[in-house]
């Protein structure tokens, strides 16, 4: 079995490391936070989808046909409530075609349970790439409920997509389900005592949304 350091793979990228850097910052203002948080989807969708199947294809240019490459199953982003909002906007900038479910929960700030108020889904997700996207991945407890969500509609291929991962999220995520993917930004130290990443960028939903 893969440990989670395999399954999680961290970007490498210095334009990632300079715009995490501003994202983390508590000067930066409400309008730029969410263009950093939207760009740095983009980028993390861009190398999930890196090995994502193709089929060969032809089109015709209008001076000849010309041999293509197709995605061989649509792509559904599922964005976590509300913070996992802010990377279905970026990514469906540069990727448009994509489906969009959504997962409302939210941490009970005692328990750090996740409690759920919405859920929307296609009926059928065994035959779609799906891309669970949550900026933070504290305890992991949303995460693992998410996924069990979308495997109880018969999700296969699951890959989450966080900015900013604890090292405790890795691995109970990877405890609770080895089979699903994850791409992230910064892995980084540790959880405080009320389960806040450190050193983060704090409340991901409030400071996209600025309430
Ligand atoms: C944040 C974040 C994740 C969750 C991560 O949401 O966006 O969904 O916490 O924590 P976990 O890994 O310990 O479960 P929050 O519960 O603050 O909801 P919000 O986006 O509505 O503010
Ligand atoms: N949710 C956040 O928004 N930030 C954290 O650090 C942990 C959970």
């Amino acid at each position: 079995m893969k440990t989670p350091e395999a399954v999680c793979q961290v970007l490498d990228h210095a334009l990632v490391h300079h715009k995490i850097a501003r994202l983390r910052a508590e000067t930066t203002p409400p309008s730029e936070f969410k263009t950093l948080l939207e760009d740095l989807s983009i980028l993390l969708f861009y190398e999930a989808t890196r090995r994502l199947p193709t089929s060969n294809c032809v089109v015709k240019t209008p001076l000849m046909e010309a041999e293509g490459q197709k995605l061989k199953q649509a792509v559904l982003l599922v964005p976590v409530l509300r913070a996992g909002l802010g990377m279905s906007n970026g990514i469906s900038r540069v990727f448009p075609e994509a489906l969009v479910g959504m997962i409302g929960m939210y941490r009970d700030h005692n328990t750090l349970i996740p409690v759920d108020y919405y859920l929307r889904l296609p009926d059928r997700l065994s035959d779609k790439s799906v891309f669970l996207l949550d900026p933070m991945l504290a305890t992991g407890g949303s995460a693992i409920s998410a996924i069990d969500k979308l495997k109880n509609r018969g999700a296969a291929s699951i890959t989450m997509l966080a900015i900013i991962s604890a090292p405790e999220g890795i691995a109970a995520l990877h405890k609770a389900h080895p089979d699903a993917a994850v791409f992230t930004a910064a892995k980084d130290k540790q959880l405080n005592e009320s389960g806040y990443i450190l050193p983060g960028l704090g409340d991901a939903g409030d400071r996209y949304f600025g309430v």
